[in-house]
Order: structure tokens, then sequence, then C-alpha cells
């Protein structure tokens, strides 16, 4: 019998692109393409059980050992640090990292500095690196909205198009990492199911060659 690989997508367009680069690599579940609530699928031919979670759950699932691969943001991957072996860079999804204030900010020597964020760690980090101290003000979502209404100096965001700031009148000030999709293992996984996760990973190879 096929070893059973389960993989952790991200749900939303991201997974979508990602399922049509396993597809491709030989790893298709058709079922998958049925529309409806459910989360679950699978092929046994092919040797895979895919589910769709939310993005920012993927890496949870996979280093717990729930799935034995995943797709996640590097985004999440430096957030959360989990422990679990990022494999391939897929080249996808791409965007950055970066800090964004409104046109004309300049940091201030003699004032902490306040910075709205979703990425905590990320962002203390960063600042950490460059010797400056913080206050972070943990948001949810919209981050844009803290340096306009004065919540905030500065804010730490993905930026892709770069269209959600311009719309806001704020620009990108600084950059702190590029930021594209990888495909994490569970560490005992990669032990255990080496070759299957090797073929999926040759698979995607192929497809990025053949681009
Ligand atoms: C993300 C990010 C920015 C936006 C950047 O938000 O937080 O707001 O996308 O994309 P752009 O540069 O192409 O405009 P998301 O849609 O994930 O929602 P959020 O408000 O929950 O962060």
């Amino acid at each position: 019998m096929k070893t059973m690989l389960n993989v952790a997508l991200p749900k939303g367009r991201l997974g979508e692109k990602v399922y049509a680069m396993f597809e491709r690599a030989g790893f298709e579940c058709p079922s998958i393409k049925e529309t409806g609530r459910k989360l679950i699928f699978e092929n046994p031919e092919a040797g895979v059980r895919y589910f769709w979670v939310k993005p920012s759950d993927v890496a949870i699932y996979v280093e717990h050992g729930a799935a034995d691969i995943g797709v996640a943001g590097k985004d999440i991957l430096l957030e959360y640090e989990p422990d679990v072996y990022e494999l391939y860079d897929l080249d996808i999804g791409k965007c950055r990292m970066a800090v964004a204030a409104k046109k004309g900010f300049r940091y201030s020597a003699d004032k902490t500095l306040r910075v709205a964020t979703k990425f905590s760690n990320i962002t203390r980090n960063y600042y950490a690196s460059q010797g400056r101290d913080i206050d972070i003000i943990h948001l949810n979502g919209s981050i844009e909205i803290a340096p306009i209404l004065g919540l905030s100096d500065v804010i730490v965001d993905i930026v892709e198009t770069g269209t959600t700031l311009k719309e806001n009148d704020l620009e990108v000030f600084e950059t702190i990492v590029p930021i594209s999709a990888r495909l994490i293992a569970n560490k005992s996984s990669f032990k255990f199911k080496g070759d299957a996760i090797e073929r999926i990973m040759a698979g995607l190879e192929t497809e990025k060659a053949d681009k």
C-alpha cells in the first residue's frame, strides 16, 4: 500500500495555486474541486490526503504531526517560529514585510517608537537588531488605520501590490524581509515518510524548472 501523506493547504487563493502545483507534480485529488464546505479530501491511489486550514494555522498542524507537510508563508514561520523543517521555497505568494508610515515620517531620537502590527515577534526582533526601543500595539487586521488615527507612529505589515498603503496615504519606510510560500514538514514525518516527501519536492522542482 502507498504511504499516505497528510497535507495542510492554506485556504484561499494561494492554497488553490499550491494545490495546482501539487497536482502537476503527480499528487492529484480530483474530489478537491467539488464545491461545498468539505475540508478534507483524499486520493489513496496518489497517496495523498489534503485539508484546507486557515493559512496562519498550517504550521500548527504540521508541527503537531496532524499534517506531514504543508505550505505556509515565510511571515508565519518568522512570527511563530514553529519547530518544523522548512524544505522548499515555492516562489509564489511573494510579498514583503515592511515598516510603513505617513509620508515624511522620520525616527525620533527621544521618543519611544509606537509600532502597530499583527506580527509582534518579527517587529520585536527587527527593532532589537536595530537597537531601537519600541512599544508594540498588537492589532488583528486593518493595521493601516493605526498611524492615520495617531494610534501608532509606524506599522509593520505585509505589502504586496502597495495598493492598501497608497489608498491610505502611507508608504514603505523600510523593507524588513522578502516573503514567499514555503513547503514545511513535520520532523518525524520527514524521517518516516521521507521518500514520499522527496517525490513531492522533486515534482515541484521539475515544474519550477519548466517555467
Ligand atoms: C494584507 C496586509 C495589507 C494588504 C497588503 O491584508 O495586511 O493590508 O494585504 O496588500 P497590498 O499591498 O496588495 O495592498 P489582508 O488582506 O491579509 O487583511 P488584514 O487587514 O487582515 O491584514
